[in-house]
């Protein structure tokens, strides 16, 4: 290992070998991590060669089980996000692409840091199961048509072990670290197709747009050399995702994207974009305008609302939450924030506002934190908005922690200024095969 730590930092390319090597000994707890550590810390400066980036990705994803999705009939396309704040997409685009007949069998993972996890949000559904045996999942993709559950310790178990390893590092942000993560465990979850949400902004692990480029077009080329089809939307994450930031009110908010049709916003734009680009990699449309023809017609006629509903039942849910979201986890708790001054909205620091919900207990400091999963953030106002001295810019929804320090670091997160800002992408690249489409 001392030597491997050695070429690596004298930025010379590991074999597929050397690789293995690494990867095998550190799950069978013979590296430690002390060496582990200083390697990755070597790739951080470093970086890899595309194919040391598909060697890692094929070694993490050889450490555990590999899904058999076989016996769901048609083309199984994974959707996946690298990570954002008030990311509620899965909720509203698992029903929506199901209901259209995609089948959806996904597993997710939880919230870490200040980002959110889409099982913690299902969870926060009373009832609601994530952890199933496999046999009953392939079995509700089946009969349902959707399926979402946590993501076993079986698969990846490389990822787990690596990723609370860079976690304490300051590794994380790593392009080929992000790349092989990700990629190992959609390639073990079985997909035929994989569709990536790369995030760019303050609230995204890259903050840089050409990072968040390149991590997409680096994951592209992982998935073409597994020959899985892979596509990815870089996307905007320099404001929270849609109005809400926190388990049950990002439920609830997903909830009323799939019933009111006709609500414009991010959030909407964003999953029809998404569920898009999935039909097209399904082979059920041929083009963008065709697919999302289909899916607003899904969600106007209500059948992605009734997808949800069943799908919520499924999972042992209660499915009265659809009609009654008072039977949702409510805080104790709502208080403003108003805004010190009349003006726009010129941006919204998503990376602060995920840390203020942090606070209130929305997420996990730690791997073994429990959440709460009533409290959060709604927004009233977003970048561009107007807004008066003293009007609502948003409402903090707190049980027993840190109301005070949430709202001054929510206040704090929100710039206003007297110009009108110019209206920010939502979307940026389209990333298939080697192309890079501009949106
Ligand atoms: N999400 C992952 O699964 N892994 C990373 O390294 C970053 C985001």
């Amino acid at each position: 290992m001392y030597d491997l730590i050695e070429k690596k930092r004298n930025g010379q390319h590991l074999s597929t070998e050397e690789i293995n090597y690494i990867v095998q000994g550190y799950v069978k707890n013979r590296i430690p991590d002390y060496q582990v550590s200083a390697f990755l810390m070597a790739v951080y400066f470093r970086g890899m060669s595309f194919q040391e980036m598909a060697d890692l990705t094929s070694a993490i994803a050889a450490s555990g089980d590999r899904l058999d999705l076989s016996s769901i009939p048609g083309i199984k396309v994974d959707k996946h996000s690298s990570g954002g704040v008030g990311d509620k997409t899965t909720l509203v685009l698992a029903p929506l692409v199901a209901s259209v007949g995609l089948p959806v069998a996904k597993m997710s993972g939880r919230a870490l840091g200040y980002t959110g996890g889409t099982i913690d949000k299902l969870e926060s559904i009373p009832g609601f199961k994530t952890e199933i045996p496999y046999k009953d999942f392939v079995d509700q993709v089946r009969k349902v048509g959707v399926a979402v559950v946590a993501q076993t310790g079986h698969l990846a178990p490389a990822d787990k072990k690596l990723y609370a390893l860079r976690d304490v590092t300051a590794t994380v942000d790593s392009i080929p670290l992000i790349a092989s993560s990700i990629m190992s465990k959609k390639l073990a979850a079985g997909a035929d197709a994989i569709l990536l949400d790369v995030k760019t902004g303050s609230g995204a692990f890259l903050k840089e747009i050409d990072e968040s480029l390149e991590l997409a077009r680096a994951m592209v080329k992982i998935g073409s050399k597994h020959n899985v089809r892979t596509v990815a939307i870089v996307t905007n994450m320099d404001q929270p995702l849609g109005y809400a930031v926190g388990n049950a009110l990002e439920v609830k908010e997903a909830i009323a994207v799939l019933r009111n049709s006709k609500q414009p916003g991010d959030l909407r734009e964003l999953c029809l974009a998404l569920g898009s680009q999935m039909l097209i990699l399904a082979g059920r449309t041929k083009d963008t305008s065709q697919a999302r023809a289909l899916l607003e017609e899904a969600l106007d006629s209500g059948a992605a609302l009734e997808k949800f509903t069943q799908w919520v039942a499924a999972q042992g849910g209660d499915a009265r939450i659809v009609d009654d979201d008072t039977l949702l986890p409510c805080a104790s708790r709502i208080e403003e924030v108003t805004s010190p001054q009349d003006g726009f909205v010129h941006s919204i620091a998503a990376r602060e506002v995920g840390r203020a919900a942090l606070l209130l207990g929305a997420g996990r400091e730690t791997k073994n934190s429990r959440i709460d999963p009533a409290v959060g953030i709604v927004m009233r106002r977003k970048a561009g908005d107007h807004v008066r001295q003293g009007e609502t810019l948003a409402l903090i929804h707190a049980n027993q922690k840190n109301m005070a320090e949430a709202k001054e670091i929510l206040l704090n997160s929100y710039t206003i200024s007297n110009k009108k800002p110019p209206t920010q992408p939502l979307l940026y690249y389209l990333v298939q095969d080697d192309i890079v489409i501009p949106l």
